[in-house]
């Protein structure tokens, strides 16, 4: 293995979207090595996958035997990486939602963090083609979360991110349990619990054009009441004004240290 980088993309039922995002992530990131974690796709998306690591080495896949959900998928996703000793592991969408042309952005930012958020809700990010509801589910449910856990990011369901292997190994992942929308908030949640460096850099969330999206409502009451339960938990600390260790803040700008 040359690349200490490794793009995890999830897929289920993605077969118009693999290879697009394979070859966008492979022109432009030509060193980072790809993982595709497919959960037996009834619509053949691991097989296109195959085809496309048989002709490149830089290309994985991880077969899993049925849809399990993405939380699932990325925490085998992040033992695979982990195993071989990636030093920074990236959690990407197959459906083109998160531009790979972006990357590079993101990893420049990982050198000083231990998690990167790609961010539409900060500065310079921002949402194409998504309708109204789905835009204020995701602003809702991130002020929600913001103020119930007291993390100050502003994109904390987003799934474009970079975390380290260090910060990997420091999240017990064996303790991220939710599935869908609410594994990206308990991500969050243990990375800031566990006095990680978390950093949003701006990024263009684009809508799918091919496909299904896999959001359900019921991942959604998952990740809220999954959230309150934590906010509950986390209450008396709060009030002793225990401090946290964790540092945000957004590149460029400065980083602001939590109280
Ligand atoms: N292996 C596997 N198994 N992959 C899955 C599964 C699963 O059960 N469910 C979804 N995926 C894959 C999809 O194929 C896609 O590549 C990616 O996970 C995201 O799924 P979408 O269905 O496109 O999610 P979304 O667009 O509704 O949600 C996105 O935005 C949310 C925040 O607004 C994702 O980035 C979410 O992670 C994020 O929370
Ligand atoms: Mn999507």
């Amino acid at each position: 293995m040359t690349s200490t980088t490794v793009v995890i993309i999830p897929t289920y039922n993605e077969r118009e979207n693999i290879a697009t995002i394979v070859g966008r992530v492979r022109r432009a990131t030509p060193d980072v090595d790809i993982l595709v974690v497919d959960d037996n796709s009834p619509d053949g998306t691991g097989a296109i996958a195959d085809d496309l690591a048989s002709t490149d080495s830089a290309i994985h896949v991880l077969h899993r035997t049925g849809k399990d959900g993405l939380g699932a998928a990325y925490k085998a996703g992040f033992a695979w990486g982990l195993e071989r000793g990636y030093v920074r592991l990236v959690e990407m969408d197959a459906d083109g939602s998160h531009a790979p042309e972006q990357l590079p952005a993101l990893l420049d930012a990982s050198g000083r963090a231990d998690v990167v958020l790609g961010s539409r809700w900060v500065p310079g990010g921002e949402v194409v083609n998504w309708p109204l509801h789905r835009k204020a589910i995701s602003r809702c449910g991130s002020a929600y979360a913001r103020v119930v856990l007291g993390v100050p990011v502003k994109d904390i369901t987003g799934g474009y991110r970079v975390f380290t292997a260090d910060a990997l190994e420091r999240i017990d992942l064996a303790t991220v349990h939710s599935h869908g929308y609410g594994f990206q908030v308990d991500m969050l949640w243990h990375a800031y619990t566990s006095g990680l460096r978390i950093v949003e850099v701006p990024i263009t969330f684009t809508e799918r054009v091919h496909g299904e999206s896999k959001m359900s409502t019921g991942i959604v009451v998952e990740a809220m009441v999954r959230v309150t339960g934590w906010g509950v938990r986390g209450l008396p600390a709060r009030f002793r004004g225990e401090p946290r260790t964790a540092v945000a803040g957004t590149a460029g700008g400065a980083a602001e240290e939590l109280n």
